[in-house]
């Protein structure tokens, strides 16, 4: 056996050598794209579950039910506010109130945008408006007439008050928002339920529901063009509804 020999030898063990680490890399490989397929498919599997789990409890629940029952109770109390403000002020403050629970769409947009897991439980501690009443008011000055005869109310006590009229938002939003519980009487005991009342004019309803329409339909290179017109609009809302108001004190001087 010659030198050559002996060194072609050396490189043929070599081959073989960096032949088989190279089958085992790839089989590694491949184990652990299988690994992570699978923890990826488990990871689906529990999102789905925890979706499909939220969808039960949100819709045709003991949730939605006692939902329905806040509603109820807020729209009734509305009504004996506004004829107790009727009695006084011989006009209607409130001329038109809606109450709705969030659908489960809008829910899990919501805690999607928020970087929230869809959770029943992390839906109802950080989503306000899941059980949510709006009531339109003739005058700003209504809006806190209501406000505060809701909160002389014993069964419903205020969580947070976000005035977005005195300080609209960026896009020109303009509304009252208190966040409530009410408390309803079960068989089991009472029990306080979150409920978000928006108080807000007509104007501001108004340009509120456009905006929602506008909001869905404009892609991102408009965006910022019609973001800039919407807070005009909305300006002009609020102009709007301080010179009726001035109107009207005007004519209840007389
Ligand atoms: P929650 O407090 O969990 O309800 O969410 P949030 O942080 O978004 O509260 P926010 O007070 O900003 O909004 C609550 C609700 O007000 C929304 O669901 C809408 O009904 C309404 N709203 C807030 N901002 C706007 C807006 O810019 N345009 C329109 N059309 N509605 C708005
Ligand atoms: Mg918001």
């Amino acid at each position: 056996m010659n030198e050559f020999e002996t060194e072609s030898g050396i490189l043929l063990k070599k081959k073989q050598k960096d032949k088989k680490s190279e089958e085992f890399l790839q089989e590694k490989t491949v184990k652990k794209e299988l690994i992570q397929k699978s923890e990826t498919q488990e990871n689906a599997g529990e999102q789905k579950e925890q979706e499909s789990n939220l969808k039960e409890k949100l819709v045709d629940s003991e949730f939605s039910i006692k939902g329905q029952c806040a509603i109820s109770l807020l729209l009734t109390k509305l009504d004996i506010i506004n004829t107790v403000l009727l009695m006084n002020m011989h006009r209607n403050v409130i001329q038109m109130k809606t109450g709705r629970l969030k659908s489960y769409s809008s829910v899990c947009k919501k805690l999607q945008k928020k970087g929230l897991e869809l959770d029943f439980d992390t839906a109802v501690e950080r989503i306000n408006d899941l059980i949510g009443v709006r009531a339109i008011c003739a005058y700003v000055d209504d809006i806190y007439k209501v406000s505060e005869l809701i909160e002389r109310q014993k069964d419903i006590r205020i969580v947070k008050v976000k005035d977005y009229i005195k300080e609209p938002k960026k896009s020109g939003y303009q509304s009252l928002h208190l966040i409530l519980e009410i408390a309803i009487a079960f068989q089991n005991g009472t029990q306080w339920i979150k409920i978000e009342l928006q108080l807000r004019t007509a104007a501001m309803d108004y340009w509120a529901n456009l905006d929602h329409q506008l909001r869905y339909k404009k892609g991102k290179k408009e965006a910022e063009l019609i973001d800039e017109e919407l807070r005009e609009c909305a300006e002009v809302i609020g102009n709007l509804d301080q010179k009726m108001l001035e109107i009207r004190k005007k004519i209840d001087k007389i």
